[in-house]
């Protein structure tokens, strides 16, 4: 028997090799960082503690940690457009909890979305804002729109004293009307989850929370925005920046898992270079897979809209079999995504619901264009619509691959020496 060290061995190896070198990422959640940025994440500050702000700490040693963060400080504020900001959260779910905690008492009523209507689990009573202790009353949502109901939502707070409305989400193809929403609040504050769009926000190709009139925005830095995993949070106000520091520590973060900051830094910096053409093909390849699979006969949300404006692509396949069966069979063939309740699912349909979310911003970052996402498209058509042989797919799909294992919109390591 393979000793357990080799066996740890092994499984990173082959987990490299199947899903960096195998596969089509289609997750909407995930991306890949750039090489430097990979790079610095290996570096002696997985080690450290650097509790508090940055030379203000409660430790001795943290000289550089005091830079780096400043320094992600500073990027922070230039690149989102925001007076104050905290890259402290170690993760999207766990900024969404700072800002409950720093914005709202135990008892008090926020306003979400569904998970099915495209809200993240951490916006509901079961994650984050149950653990706060607040009541949440789910925001009315038009279906065919794909979007909040907001002269639903006009009357629905009329009723009942509203302390926070999440905006942003995990399903999310459209802009949510922030500043429709914004005129209709008395006292509420409108907290934005940017974590699936950032870095469709960051490339100008996305509603900005902030100038819309979003009060604070917590997101997590490693879906369309390519950074380490982690959480952050930022706004324009300086009051709600003390209530989410005090909230972050001595309360949610002790140490903030500094090794992400400087792989931070670098996706920033990447980010304010190259930020702007990678959204822009993100933007084109999410309309142009949704197309091609529609073209196809797939049952794709919103045609009458352009399908999408975000990295993400919906389709109900409850004609082909449902999402757990159709993720399960694309997943034969190396396409790896996610089945997805859709609004018209129970709460309880988890299992298998109607839906499949397609994310194309990995692909995008390894170089895949529009032709690209036809040839998915196509493969995809060949398994689930024709039932052709998925190790026959798989095949043909480790080959198209081949051609897409580099990062692209980064810094190569000759470009800065
Ligand atoms: C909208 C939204 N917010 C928060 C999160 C949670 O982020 P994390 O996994 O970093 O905790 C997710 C995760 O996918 C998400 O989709």
């Amino acid at each position: 028997m393979k000793s357990e060290l080799q066996r740890t061995l092994d499984i990173v190896a082959k987990q490299n090799t199947w899903r960096r070198e195998e596969c089509v990422n289609l997750i909407a959640s995930e991306n890949i960082m750039s090489p430097l940025a990979i790079e610095v994440f290996n570096s002696d500050m997985m080690h450290r503690y650097a509790e508090g702000l940055p030379c203000k700490r409660y430790y001795q040693g943290t000289k550089y940690v005091d830079e780096i963060e400043t320094l992600v400080t500073e990027l922070g504020k230039k690149l989102f457009h925001c007076k104050y900001f905290d890259s402290r959260p170690i993760s999207g779910s766990v900024a969404n909890l700072c800002v409950f905690t720093a914005l709202a008492q135990p008892g008090d009523q926020i306003s979400n979305l569904r998970v099915a209507d495209g809200g993240h689990i951490s916006h509901s009573a079961l994650g984050a804002a149950g653990i706060r202790g607040l009541k949440t009353l789910n925001m009315p949502f038009d279906h065919k729109e794909m979007n909040i109901d907001v002269e639903k939502l006009k009357s629905l707070i009329k009723k009942k004293k509203i302390k926070l409305i999440v905006l942003g989400g995990s399903l999310y193809l459209f802009p949510h009307p922030i500043k429709e929403i914004k005129e209709i609040l008395e006292d509420a504050k409108i907290l934005y989850d940017a974590s699936h769009v950032l870095g469709l926000i960051t490339g100008k190709r996305f509603q900005d929370p902030l100038a819309e009139g979003a009060d604070v925005v917590a997101t997590s830095s490693h879906k369309t925005f390519p950074g380490p995993q982690g959480g952050m949070v930022y706004t324009d106000n300086e009051e709600i920046s003390k209530k989410v520091a005090q909230a972050i520590l001595p309360g949610i973060v002790s140490n903030h898992h500094l090794y992400r900051l400087p792989s931070l830094a670098i996706t920033m910096i990447e980010t304010l270079e190259f930020g702007e053409k990678y959204a822009d093909q993100i933007q084109k390849n999410s309309k142009k897979l949704a197309s091609s699979l529609y073209e196809k006969g797939f049952q794709v949300l919103c045609e009458h809209k352009g399908f999408t404006e975000s990295h993400q692509v919906a389709v109900d396949v409850r004609g082909n079999g449902g999402g757990k069966k159709v993720a399960e069979t694309l997943e034969k063939a190396n396409i790896i995504c996610n089945k997805n309740l859709l609004p018209w699912d129970k709460d309880e349909d988890t299992e298998n619901p109607s839906g499949l979310r397609l994310g194309v911003q990995e692909c995008t970052r390894t170089g895949m264009k529009e032709s690209e996402m036809e040839h998915i498209a196509h493969l995809i058509t060949r398994l689930i619509i024709k039932g052709e042989n998925p190790d026959k797919i798989k095949e043909e799909l480790i080959q198209f691959k081949k051609d897409y294992r580099e990062t692209k919109y980064c810094f190569t390591k000759n470009r800065i020496n």
